[in-house]
């Protein structure tokens, strides 16, 4: 099989993993706290890494990851019903694992994939274990459709953190800079933390968090990449700034600032490597 064919069947992988991070996310976060919501965000968890590896594997190929989100089950009244749809969304990544690792000749791509198809083989038994536990348990949907002025803000912040986390994984992915590679993985680490804070709030407010992005930027060269991030950041900063001093809720507030400040931490460890980048050039 030649390159390209291995690039386009490891890049629909990809948007698979994205699709299931994204469908377990959204069911841990509206369960709220719990053991069940801490285990299925376990699992988005070894999603992410298999993402990354995914990733790694199609630049290692001379490909770029696709940022398309993939498959997602996200219908159902009840928590049983999402984790029902979580052994069929499990389902299908085996099988399509298993058509893969036949179709892929490449010994160590195999390899790899077989690594993450007992993951899912895992997740697919411990989401059947969920489906009757959900409804021994009465596990609930805590959302609800609170829509004023600070969920929305709040949601506004979902959308960009979701936006920047797939953008610093791309620019690390792509750009050939050591130290930019470590900097866009911590940092876009660091926003996937802000989301989960940003969404458990909406939560806990009593809304519903809206996890959509909004584009991403695609340059090739470091330099573009981090001026794109720079500017992504100060634009943010100054909205998560204004936000917290619009907010009177003492707690919001300073998570809101807490965040902010990170956001500044950002500009300025992207503004140095990209002192550092024209340096060389
Ligand atoms: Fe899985
Ligand atoms: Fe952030
Ligand atoms: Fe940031």
């Amino acid at each position: 099989m030649d390159k390209d064919k291995v690039i386009n069947l490891l890049n629909q992988d990809l948007e698979d993993e994205h699709g299931a991070i994204i469908q377990y996310l959204t069911h841990a976060y509206a369960m709220g706290e719990g053991e069940m919501a801490c285990e299925i965000e376990a699992a988005a968890r070894d999603e992410m890494r298999h993402l990354d590896w995914l990733a790694e594997t199609i630049v290692e190929l001379g490909g770029v990851p696709s940022l398309e989100r993939g498959k997602m089950l996200m219908g159902g009244e009840a928590v049983a019903n999402w984790m029902s749809n979580n052994v069929l969304l499990e389902k299908g990544a085996i099988n399509q694992y298993q058509e893969h690792i036949k179709a892929i000749d490449d010994p160590k791509i195999k390899r790899l994939l077989e690594r993450i198809l007992s993951d899912e083989e895992a997740h697919r038994g411990k989401f059947e274990h969920f489906v009757e536990k959900a409804q021994k348990k009465g596990v609930k949907d805590i959302r609800g459709n609170r829509q004023d002025k600070i969920t929305q803000t709040l949601n506004w912040g979902i959308e960009h953190e979701y936006t920047v986390v797939l953008q610093y994984l791309l620019h690390s992915y792509l750009s050939p800079n050591k130290d930019v590679k470590q900097q866009m993985e911590d940092q876009a680490i660091n926003e996937m933390q802000h989301l989960g804070w940003l969404a458990e709030e909406v939560v806990d407010g009593g809304g519903n968090p809206r996890i959509e992005h909004t584009e991403v930027d695609r340059s090739l060269k470091t330099a573009d990449m981090l001026r794109a991030d720079i500017k992504i950041e100060r634009e943010v900063a100054a909205e998560y700034d204004r936000a917290a001093k619009e907010v009177e809720d003492p707690d919001l507030k300073k998570l809101l600032l807490r965040i902010r400040d990170n956001e500044i931490y950002h500009i300025d460890v992207f503004s140095d490597l990209l002192k550092e980048e024209e340096q060389q050039k």
